[in-house]
């Protein structure tokens, strides 16, 4: 039985990969960030003994740390961070994006991240894995279409 640290799991992707983690035999310890019932918690009631859940805000350092704190003496084979947003307007040219909207996708998708690894990456054994979700659109090649600017550069694989 192994077990992952899934950051970022109440819908989605990460929700999905929880999912398929759990068919797979593994434990899932997956994070959400409010205290509101999210579909991660029915797939938990569905899974009581394989799921756990914790909350976790990767853009706030303090709550990483707090976390590290709350899983003291726990070991983790896989840690992995999904936990990403979006551009609000993906069409917006990149010129005319606004240092505020800017900061919010570089700090989630780019910054924190590895803010979450450095503060995380004791849970993990040491022959564990560490991974980030990544995107195709981060690639400058396929490019062709434009749009999601701070997005793609956030996401660069
Ligand atoms: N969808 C795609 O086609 C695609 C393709 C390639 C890569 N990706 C990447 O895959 C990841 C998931 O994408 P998705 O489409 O499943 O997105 P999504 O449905 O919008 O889910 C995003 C997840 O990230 C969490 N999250 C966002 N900001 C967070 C923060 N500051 N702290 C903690 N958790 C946070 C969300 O939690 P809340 O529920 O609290 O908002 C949610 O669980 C993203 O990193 C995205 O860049 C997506």
């Amino acid at each position: 039985m192994a077990d992952i640290l899934l950051v970022g799991a109440s819908r989605g992707l990460g929700l999905a990969m929880a999912s398929e983690f759990v068919k797979r035999g593994w434990n899932v310890t997956g994070t959400v960030r409010s205290g509101d019932r999210t579909e991660l918690h029915e797939l938990a009631d569905k899974h009581p003994d394989r799921i756990e859940i914790e909350s976790l805000d990767i853009t706030v350092p303090d709550q990483i740390t707090a976390l590290r704190k709350r899983l003291a003496g726990r070991s983790f084979d896989v840690l992995f961070v999904n936990a990403g947003i979006a551009d609000a307007n993906p069409n917006e040219p990149a010129g005319r994006v606004s240092t505020d909207a800017f900061i919010r996708v570089m700090v989630t998708n780019a910054l924190s991240p590895m803010h979450v690894i450095e503060g995380l990456q004791g849970l993990v054994t040491a022959d564990g894995l560490i991974g980030v979700m990544s995107s195709g659109q981060g690639s400058l090649g396929n490019n062709i279409r434009g749009g999601n600017n701070v997005y793609r550069a956030a996401r660069r694989p």
